[in-house]
């Protein structure tokens, strides 16, 4: 069928009789273009195999295969409050609507009870890979990995440091349990997620350290994270940062010693190449240098932004300076667990900032996307590529490519009855794309981008057919 692949910031491929060979260990082991429905089986047996080695999904009319998203930032227990508390800025939405939420999960059966749909939701969407942030407590973020594991879904799992400016009912009651309570959760996840049964060197599941953000994390806290992670420096570390002004007041209140908000973090050794920072909005020039010295990624989460009023990041230009940009979904200060909702939003966040910036989108002497709408290429490669850069698994995930992980989804853009109005829904010619060849190569470019443009722009989970992680079919609609 036809395949839809990210390449750089500003490209991606489009390609029509796309064979993909994906090995028992969910891996691919080579990509071909231009093979016509007549002649797969003569380019198997060139490849040495036979009809009884191998299934092969043909896709139907408009659909096409691209690889699966990563969402950036997320936070599973939020789910429950998705669309609650919009009227509210970050500290007074977290006092009055999220840690309420959150204290829910010290009941285990609560934890086991709801995260089940949450996790399916997020695959449903098309998310193969989700940095969640987790809650604060042991058992319930251990209920999260048994889950995301048994579901099949790439994660990173945090459990929340967090041990002051916190309501009595929803705080780590030392620093030292803070730490003992992530060390084992650490083990916890490194023992359950050596990998899935068809490739058992390949874990799905890491730990991720996750100071809540500095105003509710103690020096000492910080400190110890410091020591834990700088022994150990394959662990993933996320925090969020400079998301609303009055926070970044506050964290300056707290840390006076320290130069701006990036320098608490880094002062605590966690500004590192597997760093994820979530929001980054209010940053100051030292800042993004400093960001981008460390390596660090940013995941940018602009549904949350406009939610809670937060402000708009310049996205553009932390592209221009050659920053990691993933996108996050963030989960309940974002009203959606679909990152192609976070796709919108950053499109419509790029266009803000442009029109406030460069109104007339005269040409611009200096960078590519700074006060820019951010075009539709970049738009995808921030939700695949740019998010496997962040959490530093572009090796292996990210784009589909020979040697890389077949995390990968169906697209569907036809109809599903000829009446009814469908999200996403394409002129029946448009449809015609998968028995398109090289022949008519440019007309099948202008017709994949067309469907790209439309699943970005107004598709849902209804057109997430099928969603692969590791070559393992676990969601979408064809699997329901
Ligand atoms: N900063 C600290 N905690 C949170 C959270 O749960 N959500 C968001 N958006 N920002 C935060
Ligand atoms: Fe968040």
């Amino acid at each position: 069928g036809s395949l839809i692949n990210p390449t750089t910031l500003t490209s991606y491929e489009t390609v029509t009789g796309c064979l993909i060979a994906v090995n028992a260990h969910g891996n691919i082991d080579w990509i071909i273009h231009d093979v016509k429905d007549s002649s797969i089986q003569e380019t198997l047996l060139q490849k040495g195999l036979f009809d009884a080695d191998v299934t092969i999904v043909p896709l139907q009319e408009g659909q096409f295969i691209m690889p699966g998203f990563v969402d950036t930032h997320t936070h599973a227990p939020q789910v429950p409050n998705t669309g609650t508390g919009y009227q509210s800025e970050l500290l007074d939405w977290l006092e009055n609507f999220t840690f309420p939420m959150e204290a829910n999960f010290q009941d285990v059966d609560f934890a086991k009870k709801v995260y089940p749909s949450i996790i399916k939701k997020f695959i449903a969407s098309g998310t193969t890979t989700c940095c969640y942030y987790g809650t604060l407590h042991l058992e319930s973020n251990k209920v999260l990995t048994d889950i995301v594991h048994s579901l099949g879904q790439r994660a990173l799992i945090g459990k929340c440091n967090m041990d002051r400016n916190c309501p009595s009912y929803y705080i780590e009651p030392s620093s030292s349990r803070s730490i003992s309570d992530t060390q084992a959760f650490i083990s916890y996840v490194r023992s359950l997620a050596p990998g899935p049964s068809n490739n058992p060197g390949n874990p799905l599941i890491y730990p991720v350290v996750t100071p809540r953000f500095a105003i509710s994390c103690t020096n000492e806290l910080l400190s110890s994270l410091k020591t834990l992670v700088h022994l150990d420096t394959r662990l993933h570390i996320q925090t969020h940062i400079s998301e609303n002004m009055k926070e970044v007041e506050y964290t300056k209140e707290l840390y006076p010693d320290c130069e701006h908000y990036a320098g608490v973090y880094d002062s605590y050794g966690l500004l590192r190449n597997n760093t994820i920072l979530a929001h980054a909005i209010w940053l100051q020039e030292k800042e993004i240098d400093l960001v981008k010295e460390r390596e660090v990624g940013i995941s940018h989460c602009p549904t949350s932004n406009f939610n809670l009023r937060s402000g708009i990041a310049p996205i553009g230009k932390y592209l221009d300076r050659g920053v990691k940009i993933g996108l996050g979904t963030d989960v309940s200060g974002g009203f959606s667990a679909s990152m192609l909702v976070a796709m919108r939003n950053a499109s419509i966040a790029s266009t803000v900032v442009a029109l406030q910036n460069n109104p007339t989108n005269a040409p611009i002497k200096e960078g590519k996307f700074a006060n820019r709408q951010l075009p539709l290429a970049t738009l995808l490669y921030l939700a695949t590529k740019g998010g496997a850069e962040v959490c530093v698994l572009d090796q292996q995930i990210g784009s589909l490519e020979p040697g890389k992980s077949f995390d990968a989804l169906i697209v569907d853009m036809s109809n599903i009855s000829s009446t009814s109005k469908w999200p996403g829904d394409v002129d029946p010619a448009l449809r015609k794309i998968s028995t398109t060849t090289s022949s008519s190569r440019s007309s099948s470019r202008a017709i994949l981008e067309g469907l790209l443009e439309k699943f970005v722009f107004c598709g849902d989970d209804r057109n997430v057919f099928a969603v692969f992680v590791q070559g393992k079919l676990i969601g979408g609609t064809s699997y329901a």
